[in-house]
Formats: C-alpha cells, structure tokens, sequence
C-alpha cells in the first residue's frame, strides 16, 4: 500500500487550505472565522498559520506568546498526538491554534516533511484542520495544497486579483487539483471594473463562494482581535462564512487520490508548454489582459 494511502486512512479530519494569487485579499479574514464557525458546529477544529514568514492569526486572535511550529519542527522525529497537543494554543472560542514561527528567518525551516508529519498528526485528532496559507507556489504552499482535501482559493474584484485567480486555475488544472479548488470572491460588493456576476464566467466556475464588503467590521475585529463570527456574529460578513462553514462541513466528496508525480514536476511540464501570459479577461472597456 501506497504510504500516502496510508496516511488518508488513518486521517479522522478533513483539511481546508485557504489561499490566494496575491497578499492582501482577506485570507487571515477568512480562516480565523470559518475555523470558529465550523467550531460552533460542534466541530473539533485546529486552524494552522501556515504563512511562515508573515502570519498574522495570532494578533487576529489576540492570542499572546505561544509556542509554533517552530517547536513542532525541533521533535518531528517524536511528535505525536499528545506532544502536538501541548503546541497548541487553546483559543477562548474553542478552537486549537498551531502558531507561525516567531520570526520570519525561521520560516525556512519548515520543510515539506515537517509540514505533512504536523498536518497528518493534527488530522488523525481533529475534525478540521484549516490553515492559513502564504501567497506564492512555492514547496511550502504546494505541499499544504497536496494535503488538503479543499483548497479556498480567494480572490476580490480587484483586476490583477481576477487575472491571477484565473491563471492559478490553469496551474490547478496541470498539477490536477482543480476539482478541489472552490474561489471564494472576498468583498464581493466592492466597487470595481469588474463585476460580482461577470466573475463566474471569467473565471470558468460554475460556484463560487462571496462575502461582501465591509471594511468597518473586517478591520475591527482584526485589530481588536476578536472575529467577527463572535463579536459581530448577525453581520452580513458572518453570515457569508457560516454559511461557507455549512457547505464544508456537508461536503462528504472531499477526499482526493494522491498523484505520483511531484507537483513542481508537474509545473515545469506546464511552463515548457506554455507560452504567453494572455489569460483573455475582458474588461469592461474590452481590452484583452
Ligand atoms: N469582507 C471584507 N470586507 C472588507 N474588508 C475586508 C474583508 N475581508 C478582509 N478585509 C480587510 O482586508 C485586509 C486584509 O485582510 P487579511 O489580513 O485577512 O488578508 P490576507 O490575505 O490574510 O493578507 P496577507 O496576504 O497580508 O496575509 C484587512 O484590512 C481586512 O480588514
Ligand atoms: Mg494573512
């Protein structure tokens, strides 16, 4: 038997990675609240700050010094479930916090080993595991999205958002991973040249998930701390990432097969193919991007 056949075997949870094409665009947002939203579900969650270098959930949170991965990364060789347990940080709304190191020179650290043996560990504990990924297709961010069974791929109306959404796609589609890719259009209210409605079509996708702007709750609750989930639960941005939180956890299609060929492998293949960078968004004034 394969070892990563194994590994799913013996996983209990289920794995959401939220990522997007470039920084900025409410992932933090999106994980800390959907981690708690799932938690009221009677949930056993466990949310990761996977964005090493950067991660910015614990002052989402307002979760003090903790331990991290970090110290995770020290005892690979002996973590198991009760050590692992003792790393992390056990947030007032219930669910369990793995922090990102405490400084970014120490991200490097984290291997693609170290991040399946944490994941899988926390996986044969929890119901849920989501993790808050970087920006970028690097080692790191591939071997989170290799795990998962879900990647939330986030985007805004923002154009240069849009056109890396949708050239992201494409990469999802060599390294086949698209089938478990859902976009999530964050601040779906904005203003912009681009429409909410025209997104699907742009993109390709039949579904999408949207939470709707409001800058004055999402900024609040991330400098104070407190999720808006819990401090503002009857906002219109709540009630978007419960009901992401509803469609998760209904979801009973979410494993994925493993493929053999490494996805960086698979992304060279892809560039040697390709050329051009035209991904054929229109916009409104009809020039081709
Ligand atoms: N639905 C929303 N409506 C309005 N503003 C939002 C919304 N979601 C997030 N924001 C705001 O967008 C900014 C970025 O959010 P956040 O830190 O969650 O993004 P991020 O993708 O994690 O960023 P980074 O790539 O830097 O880690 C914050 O100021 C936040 O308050
Ligand atoms: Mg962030």
């Amino acid at each position: 038997m394969e070892g990563s056949e194994l590994q799913t075997q013996s996983r209990k949870g289920k794995m959401a990675v939220i990522y997007s094409a470039k920084g900025g665009v409410g992932k933090t947002s999106l994980a800390v609240n959907l981690a708690i939203a799932l938690h009221k579900k009677k949930l056993q969650v466990a949310l990761m700050d996977g964005d090493f270098q950067f991660g910015d959930v614990n002052v989402a949170m307002d979760i003090g010094s903790s331990f991290s991965i970090t110290d995770a990364a020290d005892s690979i060789d002996k973590l198991d479930t009760y050590r692992l347990n003792h790393l992390l940080s056990k947030h007032s709304s219930g669910v369990h916090v793995l922090s990102a190191p405490e400084s970014p020179e120490l991200a490097d650290l984290i291997t693609t080993a170290i991040i399946s043996k944490v994941c899988e560990t926390i996986l044969k504990e929890y119901d849920y595991l989501i993790v808050d990924s970087g920006v970028g297709l690097n080692d790191q961010t591939l071997s989170f999205m290799e795990i998962a069974d879900e990647i939330l791929l986030m985007t805004t109306l923002e154009l240069i958002s849009i056109k890396n959404t949708k050239r992201l796609l494409k990469v999802f589609e060599t390294l086949e991973m698209r089938n478990k890719v859902k976009v999530v259009l964050n601040r779906s209210t904005m203003e912009s040249v681009i429409e909410a409605s025209q997104v699907p079509e742009i993109l390709g996708v039949d579904h999408l998930y949207s939470i709707p702007n409001n800058f004055s709750v999402a900024s609040k609750s991330l400098n104070l701390g407190i999720p808006f989930v819990t401090g503002k639960p009857s906002s219109d941005i709540a009630k978007a990432v419960f009901k992401i939180a509803a469609n998760l956890d209904s979801n009973e299609q979410l494993l994925e097969e493993r493929k053999k060929q490494p996805l960086l492998d698979k992304l060279f293949s892809l560039k040697r193919k390709k050329g051009g960078n035209s991904v054929g968004i229109i916009r409104k004034d009809e020039r081709k991007i």
